[in-house]
């Protein structure tokens, strides 16, 4: 996650889910953000501001009425790119949401115009409490954002309730997405696949590829924090979950064919950035096959191709982005792939360079318009690749909004 140059506003009121928010402040200087702290008086109990100001490396505020920063509610309300409040209280919410602007974070809050993020944390009795419900059904109406609670184990020690504050990683992801989404991705539904897939030879061996879902995990993670509706098709992979999409594992082609097919009608996006198995053995013993005592035939018989089986189910104006990996002649090998798949853009790399291609962490791509134009993206992180896809799938999204005509050449 990165913001560089953003500056947060911290609002921290009174839980004991304060002391999360000292990571939280670090996860966001880490991200490269300036990190003003705010604490109401709650919060000032839980955690004191000398260990807020030793983590954000700036003053902590905490009254309005400091000698010297008359108006610093106005100030920071005004400059900030993001107000975050965490933990936000029963009692935090509720002001917030009737205008109350007894301290210096609600009177924040009160004079914001921009994007505010809040995660609550609170017994799940108050939160489950109609007047809490409310309320923040009062704050989502005005457009700001909540994440969390999640559900776990509280302070009071009940099992299971909502109302644990989300962790610092997943309140820094929908931070991410508050200052990132934007038209035109923002509200879309993106479909991306990732990862290998496996054919059973029988029940213990299967036949795959290298795959590791890198590139796909990073294209859900960007395409999610750029406002879209993410759903991620993942092959076995070991990257983790992304915070904000929708996950659903499989582990054959077949497997994957069916989530794609069931997906596509409803989807503005397909990223295809999975490696199907292009094989699959004629015959899956059900009983682990005997080690053969001599040089044995394996009989296979090729996979269905997703792309190019799911056309019909295509909506007219969605936009198809496939990906080549190819040993040598890549840019033609993946325009006649491009053609033949109907893509609107292929992402072509070649896997003999050093850096890029499967199970690494970097890569140099050519992108691919169908309209011929080419656009190089130099060696580097995946998480920059993906940027750097988004950005073309962007073009292909505004280029259609503005019916400007997609000629060949
Ligand atoms: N693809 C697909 N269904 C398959 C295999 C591949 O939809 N059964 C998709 C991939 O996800 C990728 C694109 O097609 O976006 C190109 O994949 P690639 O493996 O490079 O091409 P193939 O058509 O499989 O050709 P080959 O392996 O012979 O190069």
């Amino acid at each position: 996650m990165r913001l560089p140059g953003r500056h947060v506003v911290l609002g921290v009121s009174g839980g004991i889910a304060a002391y999360k928010s000292c990571i939280l402040v670090r996860r966001l200087r880490e991200a490269g953000a300036t990190v003003d702290v705010v604490l109401s008086r709650g919060g000032a109990r839980f955690v004191g501001p000398l260990t807020f100001e030793a983590l954000s490396g700036r003053p902590v505020a905490t009254s309005l009425w400091t000698p010297g920063a008359a108006l610093s509610h106005i100030r920071l309300a005004q400059q900030a790119d993001l107000v975050l409040v965490a933990p936000a209280t029963a009692n935090l919410i509720a002001r917030a949401a009737l205008g109350i602007s007894d301290d210096l974070l609600t009177a924040i809050l009160l004079a914001r115009t921009g994007p505010v993020l809040v995660a609550p944390a609170m017994n799940d009795r108050m939160f489950d409490h109609p007047t809490t419900q409310a309320n923040i059904a009062a704050l989502l109406a005005r457009g700001w954002v909540t994440v969390g609670p999640d559900v776990g184990s509280l302070a009071e020690g009940d099992s299971e309730a909502p109302g644990r504050m989300s962790e610092p990683e997943t309140i820094l992801a929908h931070a991410g997405r508050c200052l990132d989404r934007r038209p035109p991705l923002n509200g879309r539904r993106v479909l991306v696949t990732a990862g290998p897939t496996r054919e059973a030879l029988d029940p213990v061996r299967v036949l795959t590829n290298r795959s590791s879902g890198k590139m796909g995990y990073r294209l859900a993670e960007a395409a999610w924090r750029r406002g879209a509706d993410v759903t991620l098709v993942s092959g076995p992979s070991s990257q983790v979950d992304p915070v904000g999409v929708e996950v659903r594992r499989v582990e054959s082609t077949a497997d994957l064919h069916r989530e794609v097919s069931a997906l596509l009608p409803s989807s503005d996006v397909l990223m295809m950035a999975a490696a199907p198995a292009d094989f699959q053995p004629v015959e899956s013993a059900p009983l682990k096959r005997p080690k053969p005592e001599q040089e044995t035939m394996l009989a296979l018989r090729p996979t269905k191709d997703i792309l190019s089986s799911t056309r019909e189910l295509r909506r007219g104006d969605a936009v198809m982005v496939g990906f080549a990996l190819e040993t040598g002649g890549a840019i033609e090998k993946a325009r006649r792939k491009l053609e033949a798949k109907a893509m609107d853009l292929v992402v072509v790399n070649d896997a003999l360079e050093p850096g890029a291609g499967v199970e690494v962490d970097t890569n140099r791509v050519v992108i691919l318009h169908r309209t011929g134009e080419a656009k190089t993206v130099p060696l580097q992180s995946k998480t920059d690749i993906a940027e750097a896809i988004l950005d073309e799938v962007e073009v292909v999204i505004g280029r259609r909004a503005s019916a400007v005509p997609e000629t060949a050449g």
